[in-house]
């Protein structure tokens, strides 16, 4: 199989670093102090009880101290489907380390809108349900006062060795409420075979380039007997998927990205309003019609079974991807093509790791986190998953570089976040509004220009512009 290599890797870096997209979640929150030490400076009680028990966490050594109570805490994991055994593996190695604490891991909702909705909902509640959950790199600003400060709970050598933008990311009013596990982005899979058999050689470079290349394999393969055969797989489903994917065509057109980090409202203009009617046209195309109600899995379902020459999906789909037969060996991945801006872009995505302020072992939960986010586990989480971890020294590991060779921490600074940090509390809001005025561009029930009229009123009210 062909690797992408670091070098071209970088050269997009590069290439998206000069686009002067918008800025990384990073520079949005620069008033925030994203050390730990800044955030134990403003004590509140609560927080004095924190960095007390704090204290039997963090041994002396910086290693993870378990207390010797015997304690069962509940994990919200993993969806079922990708990688359901990277996580238990996680688990298992964490006995070994905390024999006294037993973690019982239920799988999160796949849909982040309604792993949410159940956070939020047991949040309300102040219920000790759960202890340990899994957080969106777009919600620590959502989810900040139910989340307990884990300053105190993670030895700052270990703070220090995240990806600093992932520090900042998680950092909300010097709290740091949630720490990084692994990041994900915006890529494009295609088939090598396919390519080659039909002439190409190289991997769509613009938008035009996907949707001619796809046209042309999927007429080639359904005239020899595949029926079933699909240019172009992504998420257009009404849910925060689209909104990556949606942002991804519309920074790439030069249109804006939702709410820039001013906060201004950036969705009515003629850049955007090109990219979401270019997307409109792949549907019943290039792409099934079905397309229009796929997310991640669906999308990862006809890849795996070998009938799309095209997917967009995250770096997770890589390691599955050579688990399965029909394109194992056979497929590769590339940066998301480019649109009228000559650029392309890749939605920042990836969960990180916090602790329910309503837990009733916070001690034993902050160990959990501070383990299922050292460079111990991340370096097998990573591998497992081929999600590129949160630690930066991680990345020149031979071991991580084997196994997913598109991963480069440079690419985290170059990525497009969601406007999550401009937004803070009102993310999800921003987010509903968005992917479903392109949803209703996607399935025609909206001609563009109205639908982006209507979003910008929409964003203008709920963002009291
Ligand atoms: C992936 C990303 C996450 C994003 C979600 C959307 O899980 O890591 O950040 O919100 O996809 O479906």
């Amino acid at each position: 199989m062909k690797k992408v290599t670091l070098f071209a890797l970088l050269l997009v870096a590069a290439l998206l670093a000069a686009c002067a997209a918008p800025a990384a979640p990073a520079d949005s929150s620069a008033e925030q102090e994203p050390t730990a030490e800044s955030a134990t400076t403003e004590e509140s009680a609560e927080e004095s009880a924190n960095a007390a028990s704090a204290e039997e966490v963090v041994a002396a050594d910086g290693s993870i101290s378990c207390g010797d109570e015997e304690v069962t805490i509940t994990y919200i994991g993993d969806p079922a489907g990708s990688h359901p055994a990277a996580e238990a593996a996680t688990i298992e190695r964490f006995k070994e380390v905390c024999p006294n604490i037993t973690v019982e891991r239920i799988e999160g909702d796949a849909n982040v809108q309604n792993l949410l909705a159940v956070y939020l909902t047991a949040f309300e509640a102040q219920s000790s349900d759960f202890d340990v959950i899994r957080v969106d790199v777009i919600w620590p600003g959502l989810l900040a006062e139910h989340l307990l400060d884990l300053s105190g709970y993670v030895s700052q050598a270990q703070i220090d060795s995240y990806i600093p933008s992932l520090v900042q990311n998680d950092t909300v009013d010097g709290q740091l409420v949630a720490v990084p596990l692994r990041i994900g982005f915006g890529m494009l899979y295609y088939r090598t075979d396919l390519l080659e058999k039909y002439g190409f050689d190289a991997p769509p470079a613009t938008w035009e380039d996907l949707a001619s290349m796809a046209q042309t394999i999927q007429d080639g393969e359904r005239a020899e007997g595949n029926e079933e055969f699909w240019g172009y797989v992504w998420q257009g489903s009404a849910y925060e998927g689209l909104t990556t994917n949606a942002l991804e065509w519309q920074v790439s057109n030069g249109g804006g990205s939702i709410v820039s980090p001013e906060g201004e409202i950036e969705v009515n203009n003629a850049e955007t309003l090109a990219a979401f009617e270019r997307a409109a046209g792949w549907v019943g195309t290039i792409s099934p019609p079905g397309v229009v109600s796929y997310q991640e899995e669906d999308a990862r379902g006809i890849w795996h079974a070998g009938n799309a020459a095209f997917m967009r999906n995250w770096p997770y789909a890589y390691s599955s991807s050579t688990e399965s037969e029909a394109v194992n060996g056979n497929f590769d991945v590339a940066p998301v093509p480019a649109g009228d801006s000559g650029q392309g872009a890749a939605t920042l995505g990836g969960w990180h790791i916090g602790v329910s302020r309503y837990s009733a072992h916070p001690a034993a939960a902050a160990a959990f986190a501070a383990y299922m986010t050292s460079a111990e586990n991340e370096k097998h989480y990573s591998i497992d998953t081929t999600s590129p971890p949160g630690i930066l020294d991680l990345y020149s590991d031979p071991d991580i570089q084997a196994s997913m060779p598109f991963a480069d921490p440079a690419i985290v600074e170059v990525t497009t976040p969601r406007p999550s940090t401009a937004t803070a509390a009102k993310y999800n809001e921003v987010s509903t509004l968005y992917f479903t005025a392109v949803h209703s561009i996607l399935t025609g029930e909206e001609d563009a220009q109205t639908a982006l009229e209507l979003l910008e009123l929409d964003l203008i009210t709920l963002l009291d512009q």
